[in-house]
């Protein structure tokens, strides 16, 4: 914990989980919870719950939990710095400075001005005799100088201790570099400059703070790009190439490209809310962040099999943030950057404005490799058509794409309704099926989504869920079942954690809530932990000694414990031999 107890003390009590969720979600009052529309994930139905007693939040449809301080660096895309900074700011608290914390803090920004200093070195180096061939790299690549003042553009000279010597010359420490992920280590503990000779693009998040770099070789060679590496400053999942700029332009959409160049050289050709994931998949945290800015998202990705495949993954990503997605569908260039340069900004301008629905591009995409003249064919596509079709949501859309369907294949249209609606009538009793599965099979529906964190035997963990949820409510409750039971005869070891928590709380005289746990347990262990008190929370305390009955048989069992007659044989057995000692 970086920072002192009382502080953090005081903020939580000062940040009431139902009132900080209420700036984001509506709530309204359900049973001893309150009940909203979950910001995780796109729902009609409200599944999002938040305790004010025991002061988590969880969702019932994305499994999304934890206490107040996860809720904002979730929503607000923050670090735990972070939120815990923008939590103190709305209790009036002032972060207290001179404290263990610090040191991180301070590496953390110092680590960040060093980015900036490197960003400002690798301009300037652009700009030197040496930087000639960068320079015609990026012209020759068709950017404007004005395009590379825009984006900070620069070059890593071609030396070990370039940037290395000019930073540390700045007064900055090889720790401080090391953590801005500008210098590395050899094994020989040498340090020496990351980025040489290399076309550099600086990664700046919402903030304007450069986060990290990316530098692309000038020929060909490996890697094509190298990245900064993770740190306190740097994380890949959570931000986005470009979103400082694109964040504010007045298109209503924002354009999703793979890569640097393709996001530069569509700002360079007008399309200024262009952005791009930083080296590697989309992430839901990413998506999360475009829907923060904008409703609409138009996928631009490569046009090889790749990106085909990539935007299939980006649709769903994006569809659960709650995104409007369109996709462009190109040919004649692999990519957008590439696609501009060939045929114009205006003809690029046509293939957003004439983006495909996700439904449309899963139609476009089956039918691709398709030779619809083909009797064989043209069923296949007919099957999977028809598999599209009956996930379309609404009647309209279905029957005009059946339409389509229809021309196109030279069935009628109503036969391909038909299939359609008889798929879909199978697709809802499969999902009903399920539903009744989970609700007959309460285990399943309970399990931990972590591998590593799975019920061993669930008998028992419905049990150690109950008295963990009583005791968490009823500190009086709790001293009592304490005397009798502790954490290590849980068969969940997570479970078991938490409850151990709960008790050394009570023996201290004081209550166990949500923020208790999140300093205890990994997120995901928090995120499990909340859907536990969520879906307990009916329970009564009067079962506590039923439930500490199961938890023991249960252990006892699983230990292969001695058995009763073993018990009493053993008793026997030193009796005589005491009184043999006596005799
Ligand atoms: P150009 O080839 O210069 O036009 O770059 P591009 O932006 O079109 O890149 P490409 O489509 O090849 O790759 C898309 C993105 O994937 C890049 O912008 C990088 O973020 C990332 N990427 C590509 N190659 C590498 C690599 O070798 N290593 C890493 N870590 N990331 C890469
Ligand atoms: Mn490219």
């Amino acid at each position: 914990m970086a920072y002192p107890r009382e502080f953090m003390d005081e903020l939580l009590a000062r940040s009431d989980i139902v009132s900080v969720v209420s700036r984001y979600v509506s709530l309204s009052r359900r049973g001893s919870g309150n009940l909203g529309l979950c910001p995780f994930h796109n729902e009609k139905t409200p599944s999002f719950h938040v305790s004010s007693d025991k002061q988590f939040f969880h969702c019932f449809g994305c499994g999304a939990g934890g206490d107040v301080i996860s809720f904002v660096m979730k929503i607000e895309n923050l670090d735990f710095p972070d939120a815990v900074a923008k939590l103190a700011e709305w209790a009036g608290m002032e972060i207290p400075q001179s404290d263990y914390g610090a040191g991180e803090r301070n590496l953390r920004r110092r680590a960040e001005e060093a980015c900036r200093d490197a960003a400002r070195f690798f301009h300037e180096k652009l700009r030197e005799d040496k930087g000639a061939d960068a320079r015609g790299y990026l012209l020759g690549r068709g950017l404007s100088p004005a395009t590379i003042t825009r984006f900070g553009l620069g070059y890593s000279p071609n030396a070990w201790t370039g940037l290395l010597d000019a930073l540390t010359a700045k007064g900055y420490t090889k720790a401080e570099l090391l953590e801005a992920g500008l210098i590395i280590t050899n094994e020989k503990g040498r340090v020496y400059d990351r980025f040489r000779d290399r076309a550099m693009f600086p990664i700046i998040n919402v903030r304007g703070t450069v986060i990290g770099f990316g530098g692309r070789i000038m020929g060909n060679g490996e890697p094509k790009y190298l990245n900064s590496p993770e740190s306190s400053v740097f994380n890949k999942r959570k931000n986005l190439y470009a979103l400082n700029i694109a964040k504010s332009s007045r298109a209503d959409y924002m354009i999703l490209a793979e890569g640097y160049m393709d996001v530069i050289a569509l700002h360079q050709a007008g399309f200024d809310s262009a952005v791009a994931s930083l080296g590697t998949a989309l992430t839901d945290e990413q998506a999360h962040l475009i829907s923060k800015y904008k409703s609409r998202v138009v996928i631009a990705y490569d046009s090889d099999k790749a990106g085909r495949s990539a935007t299939e993954r980006a649709i769903d990503i994006l569809k659960k943030a709650g995104l409007d997605v369109r996709v462009i569908v190109m040919t004649g260039a692999k990519d957008p950057d590439e696609f501009i340069k060939k045929f114009g900004r205006e003809k690029y301008a046509k293939l957003i404005e004439n983006a495909l629905s996700s439904a449309e591009y899963r139609l476009a995409a089956a039918r691709q490799e398709l030779d619809l003249s083909d009797d064989k064919q043209r069923v296949a596509y007919i099957k999977s058509a028809v598999g599209q079709l009956a996930r379309m949501q609404s009647t309209i859309e279905r029957e005009i794409y059946a339409g389509r369907v229809a021309q196109e294949t030279n069935v009628t249209r109503d036969a391909i309704l038909q299939e359609a609606e008889r798929e879909r009538k199978r697709l809802i009793r499969e999902k009903k099926r399920e539903t009744e599965r989970k609700i007959l099979d309460p285990v399943s529906s309970i399990m931990p989504r972590e591998r590593s964190e799975r019920y061993t035997n669930p008998h028992s963990a419905i049990a150690e869920e109950a008295l963990l949820t009583v005791c968490m409510s009823d500190t009086k409750l709790c001293s009592g079942v304490s005397e009798r039971i502790s954490g290590s005869m849980f068969s969940s070891p997570l479970l078991g954690r938490a409850f151990d928590i709960v008790c050394a709380r009570t023996r201290e005289g004081a209550e166990t809530d949500m923020s208790v746990f999140s300093e205890n347990f990994s997120e995901s262990e928090n995120a499990h932990l909340a859907a536990v008190l969520a879906r307990n929370a009916e329970k009564s305390a009067d079962a506590a000694d039923d439930y500490i009955d199961i938890i023991q048989g249960e252990n006892i069992k699983s230990e292969g414990k001695l058995s009763d007659e073993a018990i009493l044989a053993a008793a026997e057995y030193y009796r005589k031999k005491k009184g043999l000692n006596n005799g």
